[in-house]
């Protein structure tokens, strides 16, 4: 027994099959290649290459996968021997064939140990790929140089460049893997490493390099999308240089010189950020609700409203191969509601991303209906119409009574209290909020927002969905607005006063889109419609207090009936239907009289003072909604602002860089802003204890 034990504790384990030698690897649950799981494979490659009555040598992954990767824990802290790419290079140096045989996901280092042996075997579930560009990082341990070798420069560098795992066929297909397993794959392997008398180098493969204008070519086109599309960050342009190397330099050269770019961006804060938003997005699903309770059977689900975001729910649970029952008010909306739902999958038949019948297959999961009485065996239900507390609550009247009685009831309200809607029911402790965004299908944050009367395993439920649907949940307490819209209404305000002090709604947005969004903030209420907002304010007439500095440019936009792109101007101009707005005069001259009404003599403001002033009402309304437990914690918001509002995610999220920014800085930023606005700029107590005992939001975090 205590061998076995001392066994299992083993992150690598060398053993025999007639004459071959298996590797195996086990450090759940991903395999990541710790210090202890590559000082193992190096003394079991050493040990086994020099054992004359080894033939071939076989390397897998014990339990569910192939390593997906270098031990991301271990990025911060200082590199201990042996070093990856070493240990990479020994293998590949084994005078007896190597092969690695693949299933789960075999990425970053694991699918870089792959290229390094001599030849590959996988599962056909299995998929590899180099996914460091989502890290911040560039492969580092030889992928720059031995995948273009095998592959080309085209396809090596949408690898890299989308850092999205390929199935094993494709990869087969283009001689990155050799063969792919029927059954069993370690017996695969063992037949497979028999047939082998000799090792096969990549770094001696020619194949890839063969077409040196080709190469050129896809090098200067991922030059020019590092440059546009993945503008601000560093690792897309160290991985074109990387590649550059593989055709000017000798493989061991390009090698070093991968290596220090690899250094060099683990060593930058774009890396920081975006190692610290991959935890952030794992811890964001370990609530204390889903740790006390198991969610319950989700089998079918209830949609009523299939409006922008009942139709976007109902394609992702569809998608995701749940049956959903659509509830319309009347057939004409019903009609409708189906059509929203097929128009986002005749876009891809169109596009030619989906075939006719891969449509049928997924609409035969939907079903219409404008009998509530239809729902009666859902599991759960999403309730996606007007956002008006009355129509809500006559949804939740009809649903109390004739759901089973363990139905889990949803609302996606925006704003709306979720206590208010669930008190029209019997069964309080079965309501919860999904605040999905809009395209439902196609953004990945939700919000599960957790009234105080919800049971544990509704929210666990909340959070199976999440999985179930793929998206990334963010448990927010029931406050208006939550977490995202909650913060977005402070720092919108923020962006009117400097809008009303002098900066133009297009400088406020070409610094936002400089810090590293996909689009400013004006263009996105144009985007979303100007009216939401403008209903909000109208319903919040008369609860606002009078001291509060209020700057009604927006609404002087919305009475014109300029709602954004759908009437064809808001803050912008979209002519033609245009998608991309373009400045408006005549917006500048609303602004100008808007001023001149409040005798405000307009002045300049940097892109750096927006960006600074815009932050820093972000953050501060972010310590009132962790200080009122909204958010439970700081890297919550984080996730929220990546996944939900564009943040950079190479800034890791707002918490995230307000600790790179300094609190301390930030606090005084507030309390200078504070001398000309007492009333908008009030330091949350937080932020000042924080500042006060010289702590970080990560401290918050770990706490
Ligand atoms: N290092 C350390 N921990 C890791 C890890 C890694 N590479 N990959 C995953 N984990 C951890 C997760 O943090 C999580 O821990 P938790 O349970 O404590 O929260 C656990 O493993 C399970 O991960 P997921 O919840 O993400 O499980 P999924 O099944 O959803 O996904 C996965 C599995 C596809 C492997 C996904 O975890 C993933 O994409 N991991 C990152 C892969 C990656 O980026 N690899 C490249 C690393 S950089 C590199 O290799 C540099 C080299 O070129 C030198
Ligand atoms: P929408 O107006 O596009 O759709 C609402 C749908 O509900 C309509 O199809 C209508 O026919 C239907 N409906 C109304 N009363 C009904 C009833 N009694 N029974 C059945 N169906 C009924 O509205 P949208 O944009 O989809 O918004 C729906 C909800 O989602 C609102 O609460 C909104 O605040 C929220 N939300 C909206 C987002 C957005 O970007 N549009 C983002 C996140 C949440």
């Amino acid at each position: 027994a205590i061998a076995k034990d001392a066994l299992m504790t083993q992150p690598v384990t060398l053993s025999t099959a007639g004459s071959i030698a298996v590797i195996e690897i086990n450090n759940p649950p991903v395999n990541a290649l710790s210090q202890a799981v590559r000082q193992g494979l190096l003394d079991a490659v050493v040990q086994a290459d020099a054992d004359a009555a080894v033939t071939a040598i076989v390397i897998l992954g014990a339990g569910r996968s192939f390593p997906a990767g270098a031990d991301i824990k271990e990025f911060g802290q200082p590199m201990q021997d042996p070093h990856l790419p070493d240990v990479i290079d020994r293998i590949e140096s084994c005078s007896k064939p190597v092969v690695a045989a693949l299933h789960g996901t075999a990425l970053g280092g694991g699918f870089e140990i792959a290229l390094g042996s001599h030849y590959r075997i996988a599962v056909p579930s299995a998929r590899v790929g180099l996914p460091e560009i989502h890290l911040g990082l560039i492969p580092g341990a030889g992928g720059t140089q031995r995948l273009p070798r095998l592959c080309g420069a085209a396809m090596a560098l949408d690898i890299m460049f989308k850092g999205t795992p390929i199935s094993a066929q494709d990869a087969l297909a283009a001689g990155l893997i050799d063969r792919l397993a029927e059954g069993d794959l370690r017996q695969a392997a063992l037949i497979y490493a028999a047939e082998l008398q000799t090792p096969r180098r990549s770094r001696e493969a020619t194949s890839g390099l063969a077409d040196k204008a080709a190469f050129e070519a896809a090098l200067t086109d991922a030059e020019e999308t590092a440059r546009s599309r993945m503008r601000g960050q560093m690792a897309p342009l160290k991985i074109v240089q990387c590649l550059r190397a593989c055709i000017t330099q000798p493989f061991a050269d390009g090698r070093l010189f991968e290596r220090d770019c690899f250094f060099e961006c683990l060593a930058s804060e774009q890396s920081k950020g975006m190692i610290h938003a991959f935890f952030a997005q794992r811890a964001s699903a370990k609530v204390p609700e889903a740790s006390r309770a198991e969610p319950r059977p989700l089998n079918r689900l209830g949609v009523v409203g299939g409006g922008t975001m009942g139709a976007g729910i109902t394609v992702a649970a569809l998608n995701s191969g749940l049956p959903v029952t659509m509830i319309e008010r009347d057939h004409d909306s019903l009609a409708r509601g189906r059509a929203n739902v097929e128009q986002v999958y005749d876009r891809l038949i169109a596009k030619g991303r989906m075939s006719e019948a891969q449509k049928s297959d997924i609409m035969a999961r939907y079903q219409g209906s404008t009998q509530f009485a239809d729902l009666s065996e859902v599991d759960m239900v999403i309730e996606a119409v007007f956002e008006r507390l009355d129509v809500k609550r006559a949804v939740f009247e009809q649903l109390d009574k004739v759901l089973k009685p363990d139905a889990v009831l949803a609302s996606n309200t925006s704003y709306i209290d979720i206590d208010e809607i669930s008190s029209v029911t019997n069964r309080r402790k079965h309501v919860l909020g999904l605040h999905f965004f809009s395209p439902a299908n196609i953004m990945k944050l939700l919000e599960i927002v957790v009234p105080q009367s919800a049971a544990d395993d509704v929210v666990a439920t909340g959070f199976a969905l999440a999985k179930i649907l793929g998206k990334i949940p963010v448990r927010a307490g029931n406050s208006p607005g939550f977490i995202g819209n909650r913060i977005l209404g402070k720092y919108g305000d923020c962006a009117a006063h400097m809008m009303e002090d002098g900066a133009t709604p297009y400088e406020i947005d070409a610094a936002i889109v400089e810090f590293g969004y996909p689009m400013g903030l004006h263009a996105m209420y144009d985007l979303a419609g100007l009216d939401i907002g403008w209903d909000n304010r109208k319903a919040a007439q008369g609860k606002r207090n009078p001291a509060e500095r209020y700057v009604e440019i927006a609404d002087r936009i919305c009475e014109r009936g300029w709602f954004g792109q759908k009437t064809g101007r808001g803050f912008y101009l979209y002519p033609d239907g245009a998608r991309i707005g373009a400045p408006d005069p005549e917006i500048l001259a609303l602004i100008e009289a808007e001023r001149a009404k409040k005798s405000i003599t307009a002045r300049r403001f940097t892109a750096e003072e927006i960006m600074a002033r815009y932050l820093a009402a972000m953050v501060n309304e972010a310590c009132e909604v962790l200080r009122e437990g909204v958010a439970l914690k700081p890297s919550d918001i984080d996730v929220t602002f990546v996944h939900g509002y564009g943040f950079p995610r190479y800034r890791g999220g707002p918490m995230n860089y307000a600790d790179s920014y300094g609190l301390a800085r930030m606090l005084d930023d507030i309390r200078r802003y504070g001398q000309h606005d007492p009333i908008f700029w009030q330091a949350s107590p937080l932020l000042v204890e924080l500042v006060a005992s010289g702590q970080t939001f990560n401290d918050l975090n770990k706490g």
